[in-house]
């Protein structure tokens, strides 16, 4: 059997959540990572041996992981500000005969606007590599069971579904940067919407079809400050995030919303509803969808894992989230999302990129679509900042850049 070595670009939340996820991924050893962040990069390698996952080291460089012959593949998991310049340092590595790969996955956001996108896709094209867009959601268990027999049996004998809806939302990111929109490229629309209006195109488009059969033709965009910015949570915000951090000079939107008109490759019209929000306070982390034909419907919603605790207020405890990912809470009625990295889609994911990178499957999603995903989170940007429908794509898209990105945003 052939194998894949894998390395890592970032040794934060997310690529723990990979790492996780490889628990159940096959002929694929994650045997290296690279973070400016020794301490991280060492915790994340140490954290890869403990879970059998490979026998993973740090290394001092990008450069160092390309020219590595054990690594054939990366998986780019940075702060989306890093996404450019570790893209730079992997094709000049290639470019100057110092290593190659086989291929490379990247998280969302591709990048943060069109022009970036466009920049990373061109570059990777320069050496050719095969590429995979990382959109874990598609991948979760439940849409993809969902999505499955909605479409063999409710829409087959009834007809195409016409309206999906999304939703991902929390009560804020972990780190820093996420809340910074000059560094992150926007707030909770560019950091989360890439999920929701790329799982409503999913669910909308006919198995074994690609997404291009359900053509975006108009795009709504929404964004609002509903928490962050008054004036007690934003400084509360900046005591959580630190000084950077400040919501009263320079907020990002903590609500997003999406509609997104499609027509079908038959001409029908079919309707995409995505929101998110880093406003939303719940038991934790809530990903939902729905799919909505003539005589179906199917409904998603993380929250609802089939496992709930309760615990009275006589047990007191540290603030974790050993139950499930954003946790609000530690006391009262709390459901649990058991393995979240297969709830949330991270190991289907990973083992699909792995076998597509081993020559064994065609990629679900590359960075054609990434840059797709990015395109009509800046149209929603666009429609939000002019407060119209905008006919997809709009112009002057390639250019633009939202004003919450460039910190001139006034709520
Ligand atoms: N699929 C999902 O649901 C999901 C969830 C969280 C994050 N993400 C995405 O994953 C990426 C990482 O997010 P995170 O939650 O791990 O953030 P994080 O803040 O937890 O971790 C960021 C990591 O990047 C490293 N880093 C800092 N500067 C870097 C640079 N110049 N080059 C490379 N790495 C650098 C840090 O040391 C740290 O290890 C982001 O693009 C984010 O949008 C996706």
């Amino acid at each position: 059997m052939p194998r894949l070595g894998v390395g890592f670009i970032g040794s934060g939340f997310n690529a723990r959540f990979h790492m996780q996820g490889w628990t159940g991924v096959r002929d694929a050893d994650i045997l290296g990572v690279w973070s400016p962040d020794d301490k991280g990069a060492k915790s994340a390698a140490a954290y890869c041996r403990a879970l059998h996952v490979g026998d993973c080291t740090p290394y001092r460089s990008i450069a160092q992981m390309v020219a590595d012959p054990a690594i054939d593949a990366l998986w780019l998991c940075g702060p989306n500000q890093a996404r450019l310049e570790n893209v730079e340092e992997i094709v000049d590595t290639i470019k100057r005969g110092k290593g190659s790969l086989k291929g490379i996955a990247c998280e969302k956001p591709l990048a943060r606007n069109v022009a970036e996108a466009k920049r990373v896709k061109q570059l990777v094209d320069s050496v050719g590599l095969t590429t995979g867009y990382l959109e874990n959601q598609l991948f979760a268990p439940h849409v993809e069971a969902g999505k499955k027999l909605i479409w063999a049996r409710g829409a087959a004998t009834t007809g195409r579904p016409y309206l999906a809806r999304a939703a991902e939302e929390h009560s804020g990111p972990h780190s820093p940067w996420f809340w910074m929109g000059q560094m992150q490229g926007g707030g909770v629309l560019n950091d989360m919407m890439c999920h929701s209006a790329l799982v409503v195109r999913h669910l909308l488009t006919r198995p074994g079809e690609p997404l291009s059969s359900v053509k975006p033709v108009k795009v709504t965009g929404h964004i609002a400050s509903l928490k962050w910015t008054r004036p007690a949570y934003a400084k509360k915000l900046k005591a959580m995030m630190g000084p950077q951090v400040d919501y009263l000079k320079a907020p990002s939107e903590d609500f997003a919303s999406l509609t997104i008109e499609f027509e079908t490759a038959e001409g029908h019209t079919v309707i995409g509803e995505a929101s998110t929000s880093w406003s939303f306070v719940g038991a934790g982390l809530r990903l939902s969808a729905e799919l909505l034909g003539p005589e179906y419907s199917m409904k998603w919603n993380s929250l609802d894992s089939g496992l709930q605790l309760f615990f009275s207020r006589e047990v007191t405890g540290r603030a974790g989230e050993d139950l499930v990912e954003k946790q609000n809470a530690e006391q009262g009625v709390m459901p649990v999302v058991p393995q979240e990295h297969l709830a949330y889609g991270y190991t289907d994911e990973d083992r699909h990129f792995v076998n597509v990178f081993l020559g064994r499957e065609k990629p679900l999603l590359t960075f054609d679509d990434g840059l797709e995903v990015v395109k009509m989170l800046m149209t929603a940007y666009q429609s939000a900042e002019s407060g119209k429908t905008l006919a997809f794509p709009p112009r002057g898209l390639d250019t633009f850049t939202p004003k919450v990105a460039q910190g001139t945003w006034k709520p």
